[in-house]
C-alpha cells in the first residue's frame, strides 16, 4: 500500500487526534475508555457496519469493489474476534484500526457519514434486542418447567401463607402458576420495537446523500429515528430493558427466597439436587442453597443498575454528552446477570425433590379450613362478617373443629363430616376464577400451555 500523501508521516495517535498536538496520557487514555464494556458490543458493531456499508453502496457513495473489500474485512474480524486496546477506546475505533490493517485504506471510508455517537446508540439497541431475545428463550424454559412440575405435582397439596403463617390450603401448582404468571408479564415486557439511529450522524444529520430507511431495512428494524438529535441521545430502549431486567430479578429473587425457605429443615418441603447445593468450610453436614441466595443477593444489583442508568441520564444538556458512555455498563451487566439467573431457576425448578407428604402434613392444620367453615355459613344465607365471628369465637375456644360436636355444628345448620377437614375436600370448594381448585388449575396449565403455543407459531 502506498502512503496517502494527504497524511501526516507519523500520526501521533490512533484515529482521533488529527487535529491534536500532543498524545493522549497512558492513564487518561484508560480513564476515557470503554473497551470492557464494549467486549459484549462487537457482534452488534460488525453488523451495524455491515448494514451501513451496504446502504452506502446502494445510493452509491461506495463502489461496489469498495464495498466487497470493507464487507470482507469485517466479516474476518467476526470470523477471528478481536482483542479490544483501551489505546483506541471504543469498539469502533478498534475495529476501523483492525480494519486498516486487513484491508487498507478503503477501510477510511467505513466512517462516511456515520458518527461514533449513531453508531454506539445503533450497537447498544443491537445488543438489547439480542440479550431480550436470549432472555425471552430463557424464561420460556423457566416458565415450561413451572407448567411441567404443576402438572406433575397436580395432586400435591400445601398451607398456601400470607405473612409466612399458614392461611388455606393450596395445591402445589397454584403456587408454581402463580409464579408463572409474573414471569410470563416479564417476558411481555422483553420486547420492545427498535428503532434504527444510524444516519443521526453526530446530532444534526449529513450532507452526504445517504439513506437510514434503508439501514434500518437491512437491520431488520421496526422504524427509523425521527430526529438525529433525539436518536443520538435517546436511552429510552435501554432504561426499559434495564427496568424489565430488573423486575424480573426481582421476581427471581422472590422465587428464590421461597425455595429456600422450603428447603430448610424447618419445612422441608422440598430437597435441592447436589448440584445446586454447596458445602461449608467448616461444617461437614452443611448443604446450601448459596446459589438461590445468588439469584435473591443479584436482584440487588440490578435494581442499583437501573438507579444507576436513571441518574446519568437525568442532567444531560441537549446533544451527545460523553456520560452517555455509562449507559452501557448497566445493561450489559443486568442483560448478563439476569440471564445466568434465569438459569439457576429453571434448573431448581426442574430438579427439586417434593416432599409431598410433609406438605400435605403442614396443610392439614385444622385451622386452615377456617374460611371454608365462614364460606359455608355465608352459603346457608348467614351474613359474612357474623359467619366469621362465629368461626372466630369457636378458634378463641381452642377447641379443634373435628372435636365440636355435631350438634353445636347443627345449631349453626352445618353438617360436618371427619372428611371435612381435609386439604383436597378444602381446595376443591375453591372453584372461583383463578382459584386453586383442580378444576381451575386444569384451566390455567391449558392457558399457559396455549399461550406458549402461540409464541412459538
Ligand atoms: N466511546 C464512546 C461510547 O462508547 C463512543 C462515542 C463517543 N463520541 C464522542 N463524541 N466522543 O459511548
Amino acid at each position: 500500500m502506498t502512503a496517502d500523501p494527504r497524511l501526516p508521516q507519523s500520526s501521533d495517535a490512533p484515529g482521533l487526534r488529527a487535529a491534536f498536538s500532543a498524545p493522549m496520557a497512558d492513564d487518561i487514555a484508560k480513564f476515557v475508555a470503554s473497551v470492557e464494556t464494549d467486549r459484549h458490543l462487537l457482534e452488534a458493531d460488525l453488523r451495524g457496519s455491515l448494514a451501513h456499508v451496504a446502504m452506502l453502496e446502494a445510493v452509491g457513495v461506495l463502489t461496489a469493489e469498495q464495498a466487497t473489500r470493507l464487507r470482507h474485512g469485517l466479516e474476518r474480524i467476526r470470523a477471528e474476534g478481536l482483542d479490544l486496546d483501551p489505546a483506541y477506546e471504543d469498539v469502533h475505533m478498534n475495529v476501523e484500526r483492525r480494519l486498516e490493517d486487513l484491508i487498507g485504506a478503503d477501510a477510511r471510508l467505513l466512517h462516511t457519514a456515520r458518527s461514533r455517537n449513531d453508531q454506539v446508540a445503533l450497537d447498544l439497541r443491537l445488543y438489547v434486542r439480542d440479550c431480550e431475545a436470549r432472555l425471552r428463550l430463557a424464561l420460556a424454559e423457566l416458565t415450561t418447567a413451572l407448567v411441567d412440575q404443576a402438572e406433575a405435582y397436580a395432586d400435591v397439596v400445601l398451607p398456601g401463607y400470607t405473612h409466612v403463617q399458614r392461611a388455606q390450603p393450596v395445591s402445589l401448582a397454584h403456587v408454581l402458576l402463580a409464579y408463572h404468571a409474573a414471569l410470563t408479564r416479564d417476558l411481555e415486557r422483553l420486547r420492545q420495537p427498535f428503532i434504527s439511529p444510524l444516519g443521526a450522524g453526530a446530532l444534526a444529520g449529513t450532507a452526504v446523500p445517504i439513506d437510514p430507511r434503508r439501514t434500518a431495512q437491512e437491520l431488520g428494524a421496526d422504524g427509523v429515528f425521527s430526529n438525529a438529535l433525539d436518536a443520538v441521545t435517546d436511552r429510552d430502549f435501554a432504561v426499559n430493558f434495564v427496568f424489565a431486567g430488573a423486575l424480573l430479578a426481582v421476581h427471581l429473587s422472590q422465587l428464590a427466597e421461597t425455595l429456600i425457605l422450603w428447603c430448610s429443615q424447618e419445612f422441608n418441603f422440598i430437597h435441592l439436587p447436589d448440584e445446586l447445593t454447596t458445602g461449608s468450610s467448616l461444617m461437614p453436614q452443611k448443604k446450601n442453597p448459596d446459589c438461590l441466595e445468588l439469584v435473591r443477593g443479584r436482584a440487588g444489583q440490578c435494581i442499583g443498575e437501573l438507579v444507576n442508568l436513571l441518574t446519568t441520564l437525568k442532567g444531560l444538556p441537549v446533544g451527545y454528552n460523553r456520560d452517555l458512555q455509562e449507559t452501557k455498563p448497566p445493561v450489559v451487566r443486568v442483560g448478563e446477570t439476569v440471564l445466568a439467573s434465569v438459569n439457576v431457576c429453571a434448573l431448581a425448578i426442574r430438579q427439586m425433590t417434593v416432599h409431598r407428604e410433609v406438605m400435605r402434613q403442614a396443610a392439614s392444620d385444622e385451622k386452615l379450613y377456617a374460611t371454608d367453615l365462614v364460606e359455608r355459613l355465608v352459603a346457608q344465607g348467614v351474613p359474612f362478617r357474623t359467619a366469621y365471628t362465629i368461626i372466630g369465637n369457636l378458634v378463641r375456644r381452642g377447641v379443634p373443629f373435628s372435636q365440636v360436636p355435631a350438634d353445636e355444628w347443627a345449631t349453626l345448620g352445618l353438617r360436618v363430616m371427619p372428611e371435612t377437614f381435609t386439604p383436597e375436600q378444602s381446595i376443591a370448594g375453591r372453584t372461583s376464577h383463578g382459584g386453586t381448585s383442580p378444576a381451575r388449575i386444569t384451566d390455567q396449565i391449558a392457558a399457559a400451555r396455549a399461550a406458549r403455543r402461540e409464541d412459538l407459531s
